[in-house]
């Protein structure tokens, strides 16, 4: 199967990109896997100031998954700026890579924005909205907010050129509604879905497992809740979509470009095996193989979008 896709007016030679997250900068995986074998990957979030993130445990397994409350641990904008982006501009080439931002208000992804845009080394920024441990001041994630959706995303629009991914929250009980005012406010492209909002406690003593207390479930049991909002948001918008939650293998990112995503991010599978990403891109080409399947964009993403979009205006 050609894997070669077209999307935000830039090629990518796969669509397999590393998660927020789950990849650090980049640099923490040079030893472990071949960066430029990937279509791309997003950067850790990136916050104003450096944070340390939550207290420990900051990750539990479950059968169906893991749960963590890493508390967006990250070097923060200065450090992002002067050495993680030099790095990856360096020595990245082939891959595509997103900034992820994150702020507690408004002003902050602004500063965020203004702070990075003039930095080499990635190709668009991921706003990610739906963190579910570290919500906005006073509140729920900005992804569960469409007005705040809007502030944000409109903020950014106007302060770079670059793509704007928005990437939104798989617990919004309108996200069609939500999906069309990032589209109103400037969002290029979308990513679906973050964590969902979990709770794992020990058997014997009934505390949480996380020290945090609740964390974000992700792996395959969020699988259902990524499609489903793929397909939801697919029928509210024309816009590329990054179908992220629970993809382990082949037919999980078909299952993605089946629904309506234009490309596929991983995560969790990672932290089982390293190189589960480079394993998923051979995988694809052997399951177009099998399936007669000749390629990603034309036979999946595109049929699919067309599909799902009739009559849509956007
Ligand atoms: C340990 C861990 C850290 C994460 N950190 C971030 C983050 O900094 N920013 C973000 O937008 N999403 C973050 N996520 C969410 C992932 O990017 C992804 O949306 C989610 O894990 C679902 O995909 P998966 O099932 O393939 O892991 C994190 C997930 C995990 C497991």
């Amino acid at each position: 199967m050609r894997l070669q896709t077209h999307v935000l007016g830039m090629d990518f030679q796969n669509p397999v990109l590393l998660a927020a997250g789950t990849c650090g900068f980049g640099m923490e995986l040079e030893d472990v896997l071949d960066l430029e074998a990937l279509g791309g990957f997003v950067t850790k979030s990136v916050t104003l100031e450096p944070r340390r993130g939550n207290p420990a445990p900051r990750v539990a397994e479950f059968p169906a998954g893991m749960l963590n409350s890493i508390g967006l641990a990250n070097p923060g904008l200065a450090a992002a700026r002067s050495e993680k982006l030099p790095w990856i501009a360096r020595n990245v080439r082939n891959a595509r890579v997103f900034v992820s931002i994150a702020g507690h208000t408004v002003d902050e992804y602004l500063r965020l924005v203004e702070g990075l845009d003039g930095v080499d080394g990635f190709v668009g920024f991921e706003v990610n909205l739906s963190c579910p441990n570290d919500a906005r001041r006073g509140g729920a994630p900005f992804a569960l907010d469409p007005d705040a959706v809007s502030d944000v995303l409109s903020g950014c629009r106007a302060r770079t050129q670059r793509p704007l991914v928005a990437k939104l929250a798989p617990n919004d009980p309108n996200l069609a509604g939500t999906v069309r005012r990032a589209e109103a406010a400037g969002a290029d492209a979308l990513t679906l879905v973050n964590t969902l909002p979990g709770l794992l406690l020990h058997p014997s003593t009934g505390s949480p497992e996380l020290g945090a207390g609740a964390g974000g479930m992700s792996g395959p049991g969020l699988r259902p809740a990524g499609l489903r909002a793929v397909r939801e948001a697919r029928t509210a918008t024309a816009l590329p979509i990054f179908g992220v939650g629970g993809v382990l293998a082949a037919p999980d990112a078909v299952a993605y470009a089946r629904a309506g995503a234009d490309l596929v991010q991983m995560g969790t599978a990672t932290f089982a095996a390293a190189r589960a990403a480079p394993a998923l891109i051979r995988g694809l080409e052997r399951w177009g193989r099998r399936h007669g399947v000749t390629s990603w964009r034309d036979e999946l993403v595109r049929a699919h979008t067309l599909e799902a979009t009739r009559g849509t205006t956007s």
